[in-house]
Order: structure tokens, then sequence, then C-alpha cells
């Protein structure tokens, strides 16, 4: 058995579990007219409800027990401390140093990183002014009006979610594309938008060994000089962001063109940095500040509140609850923001790249669930395709979900039916229709026995399903910066719970591996011996299609 559950407050939660899980929120609410009161909390301009959740008075003080036993005041002290805790690459965790507003030091190494990050703030800065204000010409002298950025992972999905999500604060003559994916369709798709002489694109890669990106970024050049017909325009066209400057330069990318950022900056986490370089060039230097200054807000209360009023705390032990106690492994997250239709996704890649683990820091194997399955959509469409699950299946799926106050739209009156029915969903969700209730509303419709009976037990929703509301004023840089950071640690939190590492991914290099092998096959190479006869048939028949 780990250490995990032998811990005297996780058997604790075991005997509260057996004691509490069939309570309902409903007599919960009803016993408590202050509950919505008692279990929310405000952060900066993010107000948390999580009273619809099945935790009573006693709960919260178990999962706190839990959260000091596992060590998670020393653990969040050494991550702001820039302690090597990713530990199977030796690596210290500073996204916070990146949004470290106050510029008080923090070493690495014995070396203070905020002169660097600073460094590097400047230099973005000043580049996106100059492309924002069309100082910065491409080679027939016409400003930029498209960024194209290639990169794939954290070095995509991160600056695409913010764009989307503020593109009322975008720069009016930017038009953002974003470049992911080897099919080659996404790039031939975007070059059919652009055009040479106004478009910049920016070749984003930690690593800047990333087969994807790279080749991606290769199309890109040649289409590029096939019609600038000239090598040295390259220089105004093209820019990388990276760890990497021999491999950047290799590529032939000017590293006067580099904007760099470190090993320290965890690929999902690196918006902050220069991989935010697209986020600056479209909100502007002020706009990428507040985000900034959001996410501050965020590290603040996270390093400095006590646990029990800590949001990303309380978040993440209350997914604990569901995930190690109820064994619930999954979760949804429902903007209910048209803007924020790619922060799902985004949750996604953070969570479950994360702390999607199965060994410990000490290489022995887990004996209890860790991360979730993450999955989402915007609510409003999510309610017209999958919430059917949510509210009568079998699975028990807590949901977060996210809107903002203010009336945002010149369309009058979205805005109130898109807020009922996030409030009205949660209600759902909490109550959801007894027997009687169902029986009564049929009856009041006309019918009445055998075939009102029949029809009971399909209009019975059970209730009791969690979800957490997370409202703000209005979704802005600052608020969208507070947002993120509010999921980035309660993900580490909960990788703290479970003792894992959440900030490598050793999981995605077999693949890589065996598609080096195939790739070459497929294109000719004697087809390995070793492989299954499934893949072996596999990659046969693509040669034999492409023979013929
Ligand atoms: O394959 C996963 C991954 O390593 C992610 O963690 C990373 O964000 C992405 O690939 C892209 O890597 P890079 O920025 O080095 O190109």
């Amino acid at each position: 058995m780990s250490a995990l559950t032998q811990l005297p407050a996780w058997q604790a939660l075991e005997q509260h579990y057996s004691l509490s899980r069939l309570k309902h929120m409903r007599d919960l609410f009803a016993a408590d007219p202050e509950r919505a009161e008692h279990f929310s909390l405000e952060v900066g301009d993010l107000f948390l409800d999580y009273s619809k959740n099945r935790i009573t008075e006693e709960t919260l003080p178990l999962l706190m027990d839990l959260a000091r036993q596992a060590g998670l005041p020393a653990r969040i002290k050494s991550m702001f401390k820039g302690e090597k805790i990713n530990t199977t690459e030796n690596r210290a965790v500073l996204h916070v140093a990146l949004r470290n507003r106050t510029n008080s030091p923090i070493l690495v190494d014995g070396v203070d990183v905020m002169p660097q990050i600073n460094n590097v703030l400047e230099r973005m800065g000043r580049f996106c002014h100059a492309v924002r204000s069309g100082e910065w010409l491409g080679y027939t002298n016409q400003p930029i009006t498209d960024i194209v950025n290639i990169g794939i992972g954290g070095s995509d999905l991160g600056s695409l979610m913010v764009c989307s999500a503020l593109k009322p604060y975008g720069h009016p003559r930017m038009n953002m594309h974003f470049v992911s994916n080897v099919d080659g369709a996404q790039l031939k798709e975007t070059l059919k938008k652009v055009h040479s002489e106004t478009t910049l694109f920016v070749i984003e890669s930690k690593t800047f060994t990333t087969q994807e990106t790279l080749t991606n970024a290769l199309t890109a050049r040649e289409w590029f000089v096939a019609r600038a017909r000239d090598e040295a325009a390259v220089a105004k066209h093209f820019v990388a962001v990276s760890t990497n400057m021999k491999a950047v330069a290799d590529f032939g990318i000017d590293p006067a063109n580099m904007f760099e950022f470190w090993d320290w900056v965890g690929g999902r986490y690196s918006l902050w940095s220069a991989i935010g370089l697209p986020i600056m060039l479209y909100l502007g230097e002020e706009n990428f500040a507040e985000l900034l200054n959001g996410a501050h807000i965020m590290d603040q209360h996270f390093r400095n509140a006590p646990l029990d009023a800590n949001m990303p705390v309380l978040l993440a032990m209350i997914g604990i609850w569901y995930i190690n106690f109820y064994g619930g492994g999954s979760h949804v997250i429902a903007p209910y923001d048209q803007y924020l239709h790619r922060f799902p996704a985004f949750i996604q890649q953070l969570d479950m790249e994360s702390n999607g683990k199965q060994v410990m820091l000490d290489g022995t194997a887990v004996d209890f669930e860790t991360a979730p399955i993450i999955w989402g959509e915007t609510g409003i469409n999510g309610q017209h395709a999958f919430f059917q699950l949510l509210h009568q299946g079998t699975h028990i799926s807590p949901i977060d979900l996210i809107a903002s106050l203010e009336r945002r739209s010149s369309l009058p009156g979205h805005h109130e039916i898109l807020l009922a029915n996030v409030f009205a969903q949660a209600e759902a969700f909490m109550r959801g229709k007894t027997a009687d209730e169902a029986r009564a509303e049929l009856t009041a419709q006309g019918l009445q026995g055998e075939a009102l009976e029949q029809l009971v037990p399909h209009k019975v929703f059970g209730g009791n399903r969690p979800t957490n509301t997370l409202l703000m004023s209005r979704l802005d840089p600052r608020n969208l910066g507070s947002l993120i950071a509010l999921y980035e640690h309660k993900i580490f939190v909960q990788g703290v719970i479970w003792n894992i590492n959440s900030f490598d991914q050793w999981g995605v290099e077999l693949g890589k591996q065996l598609a080096k092998t195939i790739h070459a096959e497929l294109s000719g190479k004697k087809i390995k011996a070793t492989h299954d006869s499934s893949t072996t048939r596999l990659i046969e028949r693509y040669r034999q299609y492409n023979q013929n």
C-alpha cells in the first residue's frame, strides 16, 4: 500500500465517504440556508461557488488534513523558491517567476532569473510594438497584417486559446493563424489566406526538434522564399521562440530574431514566456502585462492564503474527493462563453499531460487513480450534445461552469439567456427531479394510469451531480490570467497529493520513437520484423496504395 493511502487523513476520508456518500445535496442545502455563503470564495475578480458539491462541513477539514499530511505547504514553498521539483528532468518549475510582478529575486542554481525574464519581456515589447505600429516592414515595405504561429502542444494551445479568448482586445489589422498539425491540410489552408509580403511566421518550439513543427516551418519557409525570391527576406518574416539557440540557427533563423525562454518553463505552462509572443503581437504589451498581473494575483493568493480558503487548493481537493473516493475519473470544463471555446482543450493538455502518471516520485506504482479525463465544450453547445449523460447517465463527472456577468454583446437578450442556462444547469445537476415531481408534471400534462407510470422512470433525474460555478465580471486579460493560473495551481496541488511529477511527459516519447522508424518504412525502407502483424499489415497497406 502506498504511503498516501495509509495516511490517517486518507483513511478518515474513506470512512467519511462510506458514511456520507448517499447524502443528497438537496438535503444539505435544506439543512443549511447559508450553504452557498459557506462554500464560496472570491480571489481578485474570480468568484467560485463550490456549494453544489457532495461535501459536508466535515469533508473539507478532512481534505485539508490530507493536504497537510501530504506535505502540500512545503511543496508550494519549494516551487516558488525555484527548487528542482521536476526531479526526472532535474529542473525547477518556474512559470510563477514569469509573472512575478514584484520582481523579488528567484534563484535557480544561485542565479536570479528575474533579470533575464525582464530582458526578454522588454525585447518582446519592442518587437511587438514595431510590428503592431507598422514600423516593422516586410520585404516589399508593407506592414504585417497576418501572424502565422507554427508550433504544437504547449507551443501552440496556450497562445491559440488566449488569442481566441481575448479577440475583442486584438489589433484590428492583425489576423492570427495557428498551425500545429503536420497534416499538410492545415498549413495549406492557412497559406491560402495570407500574402508573403505581409505575413510574419513565428516558429515556436521549446526543443526546436519537434518533427511536426520543423516540417511545417520548412514548408512555410519554402513557400515564402518561392514568393519573395530572396533568402535575405526571411529575416523580416520569420522569428523563432525556443530554448535551443543552436537548433534555431541551424534551421536558418538568425538568433537575433529569436526570443528565448528556459528549461524551467514547462511547455504547457509557457504562454507567460516568449511562447506568448503571438499573444503580445495580437493584444499588445499592456494587455500581455495584464494577463501576467492576473496570474500574479492568483499566485499570491495560492502562496499565502490558508489552505481552507485557497481557491486552487479547494478545487484540487474537491477533485481528489471525487477521483479517489467516489471513483469519478472524468471532469468536464464547460465555459459559457464562445470566446473560451478552446479553453477545455487547453485545460485538457494542462491537466492530462501533467498528471497522467502511474508512478510516484520514487518510481513506485500508484495504487490510486491520478488525473481525471478532462473533456468539454462550450456549455451551451454541450447542453444539446453530451449533457444528457451528465444528467442521467451512470458516470459521475464533476463540471466546472465558467461565465462572465457583464453583458458584452451589443445584441440584446443573448446574455441573459446564456446566464440563465448556467444557473439552471447547476441547479438541475444538484436538485434533479424526483419520481413524485415527475408524476405531478405528467399529471398536469393530462397523463394518467399506466401510460403515466411507464414514463415516470425516464423522467427522473437523480441529481446530486457536482458542479463548480466560476464567475467573473468580464473576460478580460487580467481575469483570464487569474483563471489559467487557478487551473495550473489546482493541477499542481493534485500532483503533490498523488506524489507524482506533474512536470515531465515521458509518456509522449514512445509514439514519437516508433513514428520515426515507421516513417522510414512508409517511404520504402525494409519493414522491421519486430512489428506486430497488425502494424506490419497497416504499413504494407499504405505502401501498396501509394505504389498504385
Ligand atoms: O510531445 C509533447 C510535447 O513535448 C509537449 O509537452 C510540448 O508542449 C510539445 O510537445 C511541443 O514541444 P516543443 O515546444 O519542444 O516543440
